[in-house]
């Protein structure tokens, strides 16, 4: 049983998987480097707790057991009686790897240790751990106790039952979890990229404005939110940072290159919503306009050439066993909310269609980017 569980990192993420620990009756230790760590931390869920209370999620009674279950320490050595670790400091490679170098000295060797890393290579972190064979990536999204996708990354050196022995113990936290490769951007970060860039591919050849593109992927698509209102919401900073580093973690596949007007709002500090300007203004400023004016004929091929290249992405994923294809669909559904898994939207508009349309985009760029996966080209026809 795991019933003792170590955090590192208080930060947005340490805290939300903190909670979801604490409200399905674990222990929890919490350690982080920050000065008045046990301060800031008991303050952000106490008030998270009470915000419950006020919406009759949980009662006063259960908010003083859940803290009093919460323990904030100020060494690693007082991690030594956890049972499962979950590392969720800043993303920095080498620090994480100092991190699992360290938990080597203090954790027993029945501990499991985990990640929650969003880029870095499973396999070279769990190779900084004593025992590499009992660490793997358990990938939570923010905000962890709304989200229920948890992906669940063994490393290459991960020892496989394991693998169900988590998949098991995050289904009785109520979680979804699936099982994805230790390749870059897992699943769901490596699946949603084209959601992003071709959006901005389209908006920078001025092939459409940003609220035609919203709207179409909203609209049409069924989509929460539509690209670039979603990127504002996300932070340019941190996206502009997920893509950059799925591009250089696949050797630079043009499929993932960043885009340049990205990436000039990051050196602006234009970072969306957090600073108040992004595509869009927020604020007294604000410029976000709901026109749901423009005819369907303008938006239906901008809502098609997005969905052609997500679809394509899928496939991909599939084509080089990623994950599951269950697994594939819950990722979009449950990690970002996608009105439909990818797989199935692709038979419903036909896999022929995806198929020439892909090649439609790529005899037209004679870009690589816009490379068919072998999973259509084989097994479309
Ligand atoms: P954050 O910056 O909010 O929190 C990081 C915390 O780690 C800070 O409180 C910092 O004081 C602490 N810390 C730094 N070095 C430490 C050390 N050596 N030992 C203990 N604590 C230390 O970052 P956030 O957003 O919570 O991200 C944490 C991890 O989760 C990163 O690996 C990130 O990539 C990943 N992640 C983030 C998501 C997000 O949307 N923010 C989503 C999924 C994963």
């Amino acid at each position: 049983m795991l019933e003792i569980i170590g955090i590192l990192g208080g930060g947005a993420m340490g805290r939300g998987i903190a909670q979801v620990a604490l409200q399905n009756n674990k222990s929890v230790i919490v350690y982080d480097v920050m000065p008045n760590a046990a301060e800031i931390i008991i303050k952000h869920l106490t008030v998270t707790f009470d915000l419950l209370i006020g919406k009759a999620k949980i009662t006063n009674d259960q908010k003083n057991e859940y803290l009093a279950n919460l323990k904030i320490v100020d060494s690693m050595q007082k991690l030594a009686d956890c049972d499962l670790i979950i590392e969720a400091i800043i993303e920095d490679l080498q620090l994480k790897k100092t991190v699992f170098e360290g938990l080597s000295k203090v954790l027993k060797s029945s501990a499991i240790v985990c990640s929650n890393t969003s880029s870095f290579s499973i396999t070279a972190i769990a190779s900084a751990y004593k025992d590499p064979s009992r660490c793997l990536g358990l990938h939570f999204f923010n905000p962890a106790p709304v989200m229920p996708l948890v992906e669940i990354i063994p490393a290459y050196q991960t020892d496989p039952l394991l693998v169900e022995q988590l998949k098991a113990e995050m289904t009785q936290w109520k979680k979804t979890p699936v099982v994805a490769k230790d390749t870059p951007g897992f699943i769901v970060n490596r699946i949603a990229r084209p959601f992003y860039s071709e959006a901005l591919r389209i908006y920078e050849e001025n092939l459409a404005t940003k609220e035609d593109i919203d709207l179409a992927m909203r609209q049409i698509g069924g989509f929460k939110m539509g690209p670039f209102e979603l990127m504002d919401f996300i932070g340019h900073d941190v996206n502009f940072s997920v893509t950059n580093s799925v591009w250089q973690a696949t050797f630079y596949d043009p499929k993932y290159k960043p885009s340049l007007s990205q990436q000039k709002l990051v050196e602006a500090g234009f970072l969306g919503r957090k600073s108040n300007r992004g595509f869009y203004t927020y604020g007294a400023d604000s410029n976000v306009q709901n026109l749901e004016s423009t005819p369907m004929e303008k938006l239906k091929p901008i809502f098609d050439r997005i969905i052609t290249v997500l679809i394509n992405e899928a496939y991909d994923a599939l084509y080089w066993q990623l994950a599951d294809p269950e697994d594939i669909e819950l990722a979009m559904t449950k990690g970002v909310n996608y009105p439909k898994g990818l797989l199935a939207w692709g038979k419903e508009i036909g896999l022929e269609n995806i198929k020439s349309r892909m090649d439609a985009l790529h005899n037209a760029y004679k870009e690589e980017r816009y490379r068919c996966s072998q999973y259509l080209s084989r097994y479309s026809g």
